[in-house]
């Protein structure tokens, strides 16, 4: 089972971000982690990351292709761009929402995501364990 792991603006510099939110792992940290988790429940992943939303979309485009499922996290972008929600509606695999912090429980603006309604699966505040919980859920889904 193949799985793209698409991650989104300011992923790339975690080590620099708060701690206390985002759990205080560098972006390459947490792609080590999320291929080792992928690894142990025999998937195939491949981790992205990028600060340009119109690579991201092309990657949710692109993944369709190969992917039998999609972890996605698009940082800020989850609060506001109706264009990588577009996107994710017409993936035809599962998609799964992670947020490493809890953002239900952070800044108004924060609270709400553009992108939930058209998502399989939904985690946030779990910190880098999100990522493995939603291959979990993606493998249960096989
Ligand atoms: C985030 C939450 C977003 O609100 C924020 O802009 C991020 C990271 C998270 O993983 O908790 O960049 O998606």
């Amino acid at each position: 089972m193949q799985v793209a792991v698409l991650n989104g603006v300011n992923l790339d510099v975690l080590a620099q971000r708060d701690p206390e939110l985002y759990g205080g792992l560098s972006y390459g940290e947490l792609e080590t982690r999320i291929y080792g988790w992928a690894r142990e429940l025999e998937f195939s992943a491949r981790c992205f990351q990028t600060n340009h939303e119109g690579q991201f979309v092309e990657w949710c485009h692109d993944s369709t292709r190969w992917a039998n499922g999609l972890i996605v996290n698009p940082g800020a972008w989850s609060h506001y761009s109706y264009a990588i929600r577009d996107a994710l509606e017409i993936c035809g695999a599962p998609v799964v929402e992670v947020h490493l912090s809890n953002i239900d429980e952070r800044e108004d603006w924060r609270r709400h995501s553009v992108i939930t309604d058209v998502v399989a699966h939904r985690i946030v505040g779990k910190g880098p364990d999100g990522y493995k919980e939603a291959l979990i859920y993606l493998k249960e889904q096989g």
